[in-house]
């Protein structure tokens, strides 16, 4: 499949769709406190989505077997989506990525952040920190001409230096009407490599990055991704828009200053 150009038409419905993404993260900030389970925060997440954005969660029912639930979270040595539940009750010291998407217009918003779950030890608010500091330096990068192995490059670079390390079975994704379309953005690369950036692309940068080894492995129900060693990993997303002169960060949060 071939990477897509969107029309300002389509555009603005990316806008639309991101920006509404942006503010369920910002909503359920306030949920996310020791005692509350997974599950709750996922039906909190659903009835605003469904009912005060009339927008639809693009996570359920989506792959196969169908993702059950709304929206992802994912809890300490979790990598990525964690199915929520009520038997998943967040205590002191958790972190917490929360993932959304949603659709609206027939457009994608897909965002993510890290949550601390009262006061977080040092070292996995250095993780957290570390990672956030990886999608913004991918960001910066964004604009006409810069290819997709210098966006990789440079978050391989800040984690590594770091002494972390990136995951590599999973990636960013071209975004629109397609939930993920073409091109990978891999969190990993080379100067001077892959696709060259193109006014008018819109796709996710989502880093994830262990504190310990890359290597990840599938649970039982076919979606919870792990760390092989248990521990902990971190991840945000934002989905972006190439400008003529830059980046726009679609789903862009009021706590954020690009
Ligand atoms: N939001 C995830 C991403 O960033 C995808 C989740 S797919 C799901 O691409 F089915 F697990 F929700
Ligand atoms: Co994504
Ligand atoms: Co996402």
């Amino acid at each position: 499949m071939a990477v897509t150009i969107k029309t300002a038409d389509e555009i603005e419905k990316m806008r639309v769709a991101g920006r509404l993404a942006a503010e369920v993260l910002e909503m359920i900030e306030e949920h996310v406190q020791p005692g509350v389970s997974t599950g709750e925060l996922d039906r909190i997440c659903h009835d605003y989505i469904v009912n005060v954005q009339q927008a639809i969660p693009a996570p359920l029912n989506y792959g196969n077997p169908p993702f059950p639930k709304s929206i992802c979270t994912s809890v300490n040595h979790v990598i990525c989506h964690g199915i929520p539940s009520d038997d998943k009750i967040l205590k002191k010291g958790d972190i917490v990525n929360i993932d959304v998407t949603v659709i609206k217009n027939g457009y994608h918003g897909d965002t993510s952040k890290m949550y601390f779950v009262g006061e977080a030890p040092a070292h996995l608010e250095r993780l957290v920190r570390v990672t956030q500091e990886c999608l913004y330096k991918g960001i910066e990068l964004v604009k006409p001409g810069t290819r997709l192995g210098d966006i990789g490059h440079v978050i391989q670079q800040h984690a590594e230096s770091n002494y972390y390390s990136v995951v590599r079975e999973y990636c960013g994704h071209g975004i629109g009407a397609v939930f993920h379309e073409d091109p990978q953005v891999l969190h990993y690369g080379r100067p001077d490599t892959g696709l060259e950036l193109k006014e008018g692309m819109t796709f996710t940068i989502e880093p994830m990055i262990n504190a310990g080894k890359p290597q990840s492995k599938v649970l039982g129900d076919q979606w919870t991704v792990v760390t092989k060693d248990r521990k902990a990993s971190a991840q945000w997303e934002h989905t972006l828009l190439v400008t003529s002169t830059g980046v726009e960060v679609l789903t862009k949060r009021a706590e954020e200053t690009f």
